[in-house]
């Protein structure tokens, strides 16, 4: 059977009381802290650093902390990431001179590494560095902002990215971000994809633990 994973993302969280926050999310059941770094230059808005990272990890969270760069460049603050206790380093694959570098030195960090796509980037990288990525992200909205609508055209690039991804023998995990909630979960893990970001539909729920569960169970249904 599949598993399927729940990062959630706490762009949507409460800033004001993260440590806690994050905590309630994950004893509702979600599997990864999603952790968007946004830098004003590569998407226009900002958010959070290393520091965030560290202050999470010192707070007592334990669970993998999937951290999405969306800045240019991305070198310094992988070896910051790392530092600092990410588990998942995910990168843009536009955002680098030197990809291959770039995922070589996540890995180098002890981290996995992942590469993440915009919605109107084509795949064809994906090949040249697939045997050295631990995950694969698909954006489904601009990246940027939370609440947005997920783009379906995004679903058969999520059915390509599944196949180059058996086709290489590669254990890469395959996650969609952005517009995910309850009602296209089912149509998303069709299409292959098994790490699921939820931002403002779950932060946004009165009750993470029914919401969680909920998604759960549409998934059990597919
Ligand atoms: C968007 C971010 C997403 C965002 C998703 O740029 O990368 O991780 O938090 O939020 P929702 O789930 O609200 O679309
Ligand atoms: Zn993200």
């Amino acid at each position: 059977m599949m598993i399927y994973k729940i990062a959630a993302s706490i762009l949507s969280a409460d800033f004001a009381n993260l440590g806690q926050d994050v905590t309630n999310v994950l004893r509702a059941g979600a599997d990864w802290i999603h952790f968007d770094v946004m830098d004003n230059h590569y998407v226009p808005n900002l958010t959070i650093g290393p520091l965030v990272c560290q202050a999470l990890r010192k707070y007592g969270v334990t669970a993998p902390i999937d951290a999405h760069l969306m800045t240019k460049p991305v070198d310094r603050l992988i070896t910051d990431f790392a530092k600092e206790g990410a588990t998942y380093i995910t990168i843009h694959c536009d955002a680098t001179d030197d990809l291959e570098h770039s995922l070589q030195l996540i890995r180098t960090s002890g981290c996995k590494a992942g590469i993440a796509f915009n919605p109107s980037t084509p795949l064809d990288c994906l090949r040249d560095v697939i045997k050295i990525v631990d995950l694969v992200l698909l954006m489904s909205v601009k990246p940027g902002f939370p609440g947005q609508k997920f783009i379906t055209e995004v679903l058969p690039k999520l059915t390509l990215a599944r196949e180059l991804i058996k086709e290489h023998n590669s254990d890469a995990l395959l996650e969609i971000d952005g517009g995910v909630k309850l009602d296209n979960v089912k149509k998303i893990v069709s299409a292959g994809a098994d790490v699921l970001v939820m931002g403002s539909a779950l932060f946004n729920s009165a009750d993470y633990q029914t919401t969680i569960s909920n998604v759960r169970k549409e998934l059990v249904l597919k």
